[in-house]
């Protein structure tokens, strides 16, 4: 059989294989339902290989998955046989650098009305665009006898790039106000940020362009998500907002995220990770991965295919079909059945 798109499967550690599992029959049938043909290949790395072979990712791995594939899908990393957690820096944080997939893009969206814990019942959709290459993630520092140093890579490039992004992104979206979030008042580094921003705001013209400081966006998105559209920001503050964002709208049973570089191919993962407690438990939520899964597809050009997984969601989670973190008594395969049956 003919595959119009090679996707390559890392399912990784924890509750990552469950899910990954879960969704891919649930993609498979929204793919099929389009005329589109997936060919899925599993890779093996993660913590278990790790532990057995001490092999992270290696070179032919990572060269596979730069030249030969159409996306790369993946579960989650981490594993408590793995404290330090250096299988994820060379996998997860190794895939992001490596190919310089600078736009996390992280969206937010209330897919139905009970699930925020907040009491307005206004509707929360708003997209956070993380720089996904620099900040404190690259690793850099040292240690100097009790001091322990790191450093936060803010460069032109990257700062210019990831703001162009969200505001082109806002454009073509019909967005009309994009936040940018960061620390100038306490940390110099983050001028470039300030700079940056005023500049490309200034390209784009009819679209509303705000700063916050990044703990008075995080007091304003519980108190009024429902103003924001489009905020950007640094790795770190992007990554804490992602999990802030997803507590708004369900948790992260429910956030989708997408790792991209235009005209590369992406990395496509739950915000989520192996959450050690749940694993084995079938009780995951698959939404997450299913919903990641639909961001996968607006990549690769079948826009429709990822309307209706979102469409097959939303029902799901309006017929009660939920897993217990969102309050059901469903398991990862009931609720994984449910969403083929909406398709
Ligand atoms: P986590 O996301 O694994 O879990 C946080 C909380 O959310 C837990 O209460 C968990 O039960 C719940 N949760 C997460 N996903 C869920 C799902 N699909 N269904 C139901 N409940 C869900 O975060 P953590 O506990 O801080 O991290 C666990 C490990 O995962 C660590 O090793 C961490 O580094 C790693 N991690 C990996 C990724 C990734 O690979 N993309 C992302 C985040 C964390
Ligand atoms: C995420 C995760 C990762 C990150 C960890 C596992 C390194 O929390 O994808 O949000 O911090 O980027
Ligand atoms: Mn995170």
């Amino acid at each position: 059989m003919k595959h119009d798109h090679k996707i390559a499967v890392i399912a990784g550690d924890g509750i990552g294989p469950e899910v990954i599992e879960a969704a891919i029959p649930v993609l498979d049938r929204a793919a099929t339902q389009h005329g589109v043909a997936l060919g899925w290949e599993r890779l093996p790395y993660g913590a278990d290989h790790y532990l057995k072979t001490k092999e992270t990712l290696p070179e032919h791995a990572f060269r596979y998955l730069r030249d030969d594939v159409d996306a790369v899908f993946l579960g989650a990393i981490g594993d408590p046989r793995v404290p330090g957690n250096e299988h994820a820096r060379d996998i997860l944080l190794g895939l992001r650098f490596k190919l310089d997939l600078y736009i996390n893009f992280r969206p937010v969206r209330l897919l139905h009305p009970d699930l925020t814990p907040l009491r307005s019942g206004k509707m929360i959709d708003f997209t956070i665009f993380r720089e996904n290459t620099e900040g404190v993630y690259t690793g850099k520092g040292r240690t100097e006898g009790e001091t322990y140093i790191a450093e936060e890579i803010n460069t032109a490039r990257g700062v210019d790039r990831i703001i162009r992004a969200a505001f082109q992104w806002a454009r073509t979206h019909g967005k009309t106000r994009v936040t940018m979030s960061d620390k100038a008042n306490a940390v110099p580094a983050h001028r470039i940020w300030q700079e940056t921003f005023r500049r490309v705001a200034a390209e784009f013209t009819g679209i509303d362009a705000e700063h916050r400081y990044v703990d008075a966006l995080a007091m304003e998105l519980v108190r009024e998500p429902e103003r924001f559209q489009v905020i950007v920001t640094n790795n770190l503050y992007g990554d804490i907002l992602s999990d802030l964002g997803a507590g708004l709208v369900g948790g992260l049973g429910l956030a989708a995220s997408a790792n991209l570089h235009p005209g590369r191919a992406g990395l496509f993962e739950p915000v989520h990770g192996s959450a050690p407690p749940l694993a084995g438990k079938g009780i995951a939520n698959p939404m997450a991965a299913v919903l990641t899964g639909a961001l996968m597809f607006e990549q690769l050009g079948h826009p429709e295919a990822a309307r209706d997984l979102e469409g097959a969601v939303k029902q799901t989670l309006a017929a009660g079909v939920r897993t217990p973190d969102i309050g059901g008594k469903a398991t990862t395969s009931q609720v994984a059945k449910a969403l083929a049956r909406e398709l």
